[in-house]
Formats: structure tokens, C-alpha cells, sequence
């Protein structure tokens, strides 16, 4: 089965839910087939949690399958976020935003007292960088932006577009600027420089994030944070 991976990991994510929880339901594919699973959970056991949505979408996609979605600033602390991730090395550190949903992942990220990712094994790297790395900048001033990335980082920065052609805009409206980061060393300290640049809302290196990574192998490995 195409999604075999995936299924797998979202399904064995469902060990970690239980009753009176508040759950982070992240955005993707994967974190697509958690919902559903979720929602079917929740649905024949009767059980009572509610959810903070990390995207429009997931928040669409949660509410159709009857959970109980509310608003991030509604409660006091999430219990277990489940995303998705685009890239996951051995340190449990990632790239997000592939669905360009980065921003709001990390609210609810640094919001969850636990955060769980499941992925796929093809989402498996020593080093990361194979994936580019999202950056959500706000619209104005977005071409000086641009031009730090691209000469002062080189990090040989790309708009994200849409098919047409059109700038790709976020769930708040920003544009991703899509960077090559490959070459780049030191994570923690592109983060710290990223994050300082005026017109960078978030970008999407997860680092020291995730806490416990669902791979959808046969069998599955479930990994801890250091
Ligand atoms: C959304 O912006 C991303 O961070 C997703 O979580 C990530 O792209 C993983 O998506 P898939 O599960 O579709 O690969």
C-alpha cells in the first residue's frame, strides 16, 4: 500500500491519547489519517477530549470528523501534539512547512507538553537539508528579506508559488520563501539569526521540538528524545 508508512505511524499515535486530553492535531497528509483515526477513537469510546487545530485545514478536516475543535487561547496547555514532519534526523530535530502550516505548528508546538511526530521511513535523514527549509516572512519588505537570505546567508532563497504562478500565501496571509540549507552547519545558530531578522515570522526548523518520533516501518520504531 502506497500510504503504508504513514497509516502505520498516525495509527500507532493512538496509544498516546486518552481521555480528557487536549490535542494538538497537526497538518499533512499523515497528520490527515491521525484525524480521521482520532475522530473514530473518540466517536466509539465515547471519549471526551478537545483538539487545537495547527492549520485551517486540519481544523476543517477535525470539525467534519465531529471532534470538539477549539481555539488554541481557549486552553491552558495542550497534553500531546501529533504532526507530521517533511524531515526528521537522528536527534529528533526537523524540518516543517512543507504544507506551508509552519507558523501555527510551532504555536501549538511550544504549546503541547509533549510533541509527537509521525512520519513515513522516506522522512528519515542523518543530516538535514535535503528538504528546503520554509521560512513564513511577512509580505511587506519581503524582497529585503529575499536579499538577505539569498547574499548575506546564502542560502539561495525561492518564493513559493502557486500553480498559476501567484505567490503562495499562509493560513495569516505571509509569503514562504523557500531556502537551501544543506550546506549549513550549525542549525541552532541560522535559527537564532533567522528568527532576529525583522520581517521573518517563524521558520520551519524544529529544533529540540519533537519529543517522540512515530516511524511507520515494519515493524515501527518509536524514538525518544535524548
Ligand atoms: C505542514 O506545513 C508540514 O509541516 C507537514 O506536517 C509536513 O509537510 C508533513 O506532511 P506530510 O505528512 O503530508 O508528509
Amino acid at each position: 500500500m502506497e500510504d503504508f508508512g504513514k497509516v502505520a505511524a498516525a495509527t500507532a499515535a493512538l496509544r498516546y491519547v486518552s481521555n480528557n486530553m487536549v490535542i494538538g492535531l497537526g497538518s499533512g497528509s499523515t497528520a490527515n489519517i491521525f484525524i480521521e483515526k482520532l475522530a473514530n477513537r473518540v466517536k466509539s469510546e465515547k471519549m471526551k477530549i478537545r483538539c487545537v487545530a495547527t492549520s485551517i485545514s486540519s481544523k476543517e478536516l477535525g470539525t467534519k470528523y465531529g471532534l470538539n475543535v477549539v481555539e488554541l487561547d481557549s486552553v491552558d496547555t495542550i497534553d500531546i501534539t501529533i504532526d507530521g514532519a517533511d524531515e526528521v534526523d537522528d536527534d529528533l530535530n526537523g524540518i516543517k512547512g512543507g504544507g506551508a502550516a509552519l507558523f501555527y505548528e510551532k504555536i501549538v508546538a511550544k504549546a503541547s507538553d509533549k510533541n509527537i511526530w509521525i512520519v513515513d521511513s522516506s522522512k528519515q535523514s542523518a543530516k538535514l537539508g535535503s528538504f528546503k527549509l520554509p521560512i513564513e516572512v511577512l509580505p511587506i519588505g519581503s524582497a529585503h528579506v529575499y536579499r538577505y537570505l539569498d547574499t548575506e546567508l546564502g542560502l539561495h532563497p525561492t518564493y513559493r508559488k502557486n500553480k498559476d504562478e501567484s505567490l503562495l500565501t499562509t493560513d495569516s496571509n505571509n509569503f514562504i520563501i523557500d531556502v537551501d540549507i544543506s550546506n549549513v552547519s550549525d542549525l541552532y545558530d541560522l535559527s537564532n539569526k533567522l528568527i532576529k531578522h525583522v520581517g521573518i515570522v517563524e521558520h520551519g526548523l524544529f529544533l529540540d521540538i519533537c519529543d517522540t518520533l512515530i516511524v511507520g516501518d515494519a515493524p515501527i520504531q518509536i524514538k525518544h528524545r535524548k
